[in-house]
């Protein structure tokens, strides 16, 4: 029988034995590690040798063993936790003939552990012996001791780290601490600098020099040597206008739908300030989202005073950006390119409570020249935000750098202790092969992350607003069903001018904010309205404006003060509107009140959230005076969380985002709708170059694309060009033509048929209508099966075929064109099947060639 003691006594010999050899150590020179990755100021660092290539000598004593270098010189060292001590000799040698002057400095892990202070040529060697257990980075570093690098020979002598026994060989690292924010095409390369900084290599920089210059800071800092455009401004608690922040470390972590969190933390060692730079990284669809997180523990409020989201860097040669203005009927209308050249070139808006209305923010740059659709790397970006906003683009001869964030034009943000600073987030998608696959990538994630449902295809809607205006009943409205139903529309939109009773909104100068259905119009609410769609086969659809007020209302009799205006000056009306202000929680409260008693309605199914002013006179009743400035971005903030709790309540009902047109296309609110209205003008001639350019950014299914009288185009010409977006109609179809209507019946017909490929699919930019007689594109199905090209002439021009892209070279398409336009001679390719090779290369000729005229064509199975 066994010894029931045995067992322990052999685990407590087993115990010592495995401890025992810790005791011991090793000894690994520093020479014998890879010196290539030690950086010298001047020359090559060497084993065993100075600098210069002679025996190492510091003031006239040899030293057999050691490392050669030369200020300013950085050296880190993996040990892995399983190190003991590091020892040497250092000073200034000989072969610098009695001048120079070094600083050693030893750190563990970002941690000074030792210095030398500063030596001079000549000086004997001053003997280092320190303790680095547990450390992981060894760093070693020859610093100039501040009077330049010359004669700065600084030998490591006689330097070797005490491993502990068995512990594998410490590993030469790069000279600086770096991570890469990665896609499958697109990188972002970080590095920290000797002075722990951390810096960024301009995007697409073919060589990465070792040193950093203070140009290329990431996310820079005002105050504190920095001297172009900061993305971060901060006074402090005690008034000290200056940050200087220094780079902790990274973590990295995967959201669950493929992509990958970086988040880099900052600090500035002087104050208990930390910044974290976030980088969701989508590596199939080459998109970084990119977002800043400021929180500091001061004694009291810090003031933010910038606050960019990115402040990505790029080269300062041949980058373009492309930007697009606009006006109310013009949105997007006028895409600019330039060059950016020396200097700073600013986007932005100061008109509060929507992004947009003049620039916008999205825009291209391109690294090429200027941008083309299928060639040159490009970079789009697109903030998700919808006030006041600020992109600049500053040149300094060296490097451009590209800010964006919250405008801080009178933003003033005081950050109390504690308090999280969050800026909305920038897309930045990147195009390897121009702007086709840059979109087609993006519009592939605002379908996953930017837009609500963006796997549903969207339904065909009949918005009353041009056909009756605010003029309208029960009845007038429920006669407009019918006929809308017969053509095939599923959707009917009950426009403004349903509200109001003691100052009804029979016009736009009364009634905002009495969202009480009128009862002389509506005697029963909206209720019965939206029940009569529905049992004729239509769903129901009702528009809002929930942050407004008419002053001539009930609302503002009651609440004068709820608004937002600046005490001692008339107030301004826009539309003979005012905005409320969502800082004020009653405001919030009436607001989402309003929101739930309208949605609540049984039957309705879809709205239209409309914003038709902007702010200019900026004051708020609520915030306190000094916290005027913070009306900004509060407002904003109020905002999405209205936005998110009415997506989150009503999931089943559709949101269509208006702006008095496109005042408020950004993906900061389209997360919580499903599609917007990207002009009041729907003049198709002006929709063709104003779709192509909203569709750099956001895909066709999100733009909303209505057959109207504007313009007085052909209804086939108009109904063809609603058939590329989300196709809708808005016009008294009482009225309509027989003709007309069999167009547009036609269209509806043929939409159905194709709006799983035009809305799921690919879109391909094929005709540029800004630099030809037509425009073009086509649409592939996501297993390439099927696909419809669209023609659209705006001059009359040749009969010159359309080159599809993004087919199959080897399946097989039947060629038909959709809904043909009464009287037209029929396509020479009708009926026929061509192989995808065959098509891309010989084209199709659409059966369209004077202005006006356009051609849809399926190529199917
Ligand atoms: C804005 C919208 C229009 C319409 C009107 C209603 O101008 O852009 O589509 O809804 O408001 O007042």
């Amino acid at each position: 029988m066994k010894c029931p003691h045995s067992n322990r006594i052999q685990l407590i010999a087993l115990l010592f034995i495995c401890a025992v050899p810790s005791a011991f150590a090793e000894t690994v020179w520093l020479s014998s590690l890879d010196l290539s990755r030690m950086t010298a100021g001047w020359g090559v660092p060497k084993v065993d040798r100075s600098i210069s290539g002679q025996p190492l000598v510091i003031a006239r004593k040899q030293f057999v063993s050691g490392v050669g270098t030369h200020a300013a010189s950085n050296f880190r060292v993996d040990v892995g936790g399983n190190a003991k001590r590091f020892i040497a000799q250092v000073g200034v040698d000989d072969s610098a003939g009695g001048r120079g002057s070094v600083e050693f400095i030893v750190s563990g892990d970002g941690k000074l552990l030792w210095k030398s202070g500063v030596l001079i040529g000549g000086q004997a060697a001053v003997p280092v012996d320190v303790d680095i257990s547990g450390v992981k980075i060894l760093g070693l570093r020859a610093t100039d001791g501040g009077d330049g690098e010359s004669d700065d020979h600084a030998d490591w002598a006689d330097a070797k780290i005490i491993m502990t026994e068995g512990a594998a060989k410490p590993l030469a690292l790069p000279p600086y601490d770096a991570f890469v924010v990665q896609t499958r095409n697109f990188a972002l390369n970080f590095g920290v600098g000797d002075d722990g900084r951390l810096y960024q290599r301009p995007v697409g920089a073919a060589h990465l020099s070792k040193k950093f210059r203070r140009a290329e800071e990431s996310y820079p800092q005002a105050g504190d040597g920095y001297i172009w455009e900061p993305a971060l401004q901060v006074d402090h608690a005690d008034g000290n206008t200056s940050t200087a922040l220094v780079y902790e470390g990274i973590t990295r972590s995967n959201d669950g739908a493929g992509r990958e969190l970086i988040r880099a933390r900052l600090h500035d060692p002087a104050y208990p300030l930390e910044v974290t730079l976030n980088f969701l990284a989508d590596g199939d669809r080459d998109i970084i989202e990119q977002w800043v997180e400021i929180v500091h523990h001061e004694s009291g409020p810090v003031t933010l005073g910038r606050m960019a989201s990115t402040a990505l860097l790029l080269p300062s040669t041949n980058v373009y950006l492309t930007h697009f203005f606009g006006d109310w009927a013009k949105e997007m209308l006028s895409p600019i390119t330039e060059r950016i050249t020396p200097g700073t070139k600013v986007l932005d808006s100061k008109i509060g409570v929507r992004a947009d209305q003049f620039s916008n923010p999205s825009f291209v740059l391109s690294l090429d020249g200027p941008p083309a659709e299928n060639s040159g790397r490009v970079l789009a970006g697109s903030l998700e935000w919808s006030g006041s906003f600020q992109c600049a683009f500053d040149n300094n001869g060296e490097t451009i750098r590209a800010l964006a964030g919250v405008n801080p034009f009178a933003s003033a943000y005081h950050l109390a202790p504690g308090e999280k600073f969050v800026t909305p987030r920038m897309i930045w998608a990147w195009g390897a092969n121009g702007l086709g696959g840059m979109s087609r990538n993006l519009h592939r994630w605002a379908r996953d992350f930017g837009l609500r449902d963006g796997h549903k295809t969207r339904a065909v809607l009949l918005n009353n607003w041009e056909a009756t205006g605010f003029d309208f009943d029960f009845n007038r409205i429920v006669s407009l069903y019918d006929p809308a139903k017969e053509i095939g529309v599923e959707l009917f939109l009950l426009d403004d001018g349903w509200f109001g009773n003691k100052h009804p909104r029979v016009n736009d100068h009364a009634g905002l904010g009495d969202w009480q259905p009128n009862r002389r119009r509506l005697p029963d609410g909206l209720a019965p309205l939206a029940a009569e769609a529905v049992k004729r086969g239509l769903r129901f659809g009702i528009w809002m404006e929930p942050e407004m007020v008419n002053p001539k209302s009930e609302l503002y009799e009651q609440h004068p003060d709820w608004v937002i205006a600046q005490p001692k000056r008339d107030r301004e009306l826009q539309r003979n509107q005012l905005v409320l202000d969502l800082t004020r929680p009653e405001v919030q409260a009436f607001e989402w009140r309003s929101i739930q008693d309208i949605l609540g309605v049984p039957n309705i199914s879809y709205a239209k959230w409309d914003c038709n002013r902007y702010l200019t006179q900026p004051g708020s009743s609520w915030l306190a005076p000094d916290r005027q400035s913070h009306l900004w971005i509060n407002y904003v903030n109020a905002l999405y969380a209205l936005m998110d709790k009415t997506a989150k309540t009503f999931p089943d009902t559709e949101l269509m985002l208006c702006s008095g047109g496109g005042g408020r296309v950004d993906y900061g609110s389209l997360k919580y709708f499903h599609e917007f209205w990207p002009s009041d003008n729907t003049d198709p001639t002006l929709r063709v170059p104003m779709q192509w350019d909203y569709s750099y950014f956001f895909p066709p299914m999100a733009i909303a694309s209505h057959v109207t009288h504007w313009g007085n185009r052909p209804t086939h010409f108009a109904c063809s060009v609603a058939m590329s977006a989300r196709f809708g109609m808005d016009m008294d179809l009482t009225r309509l033509s027989a003709a007309d209507k069999a167009v547009c019946a036609g269209a509806i017909s043929a939409y159905k048929q194709i709006r799983d490929v035009t809305q799921l699919g690919d879109l391909y930019r094929l005709e540029d209508p800004y630099e030809n007689f037509r425009g073009a594109l086509d649409f592939v199905s996501p297993d390439r099966a099927r696909a419809v090209v669209f023609a659209f002439q705006l001059k009359a021009g040749p009969a010159s075929p359309v080159r599809p892209q993004g087919l199959d070279p080897e399946k097989s398409y039947a060629v038909h064109e959709l809904n043909p336009a009464p009287g037209r001679a029929p396509l020479p390719q009708e009926g026929k099947t061509f192989t995808g090779g065959e098509l891309m290369r010989d084209g199709i000729v659409p059966s369209c060639q004077n202005a006006v005229e356009a051609s849809v064509i399926e190529l199917g199975l």
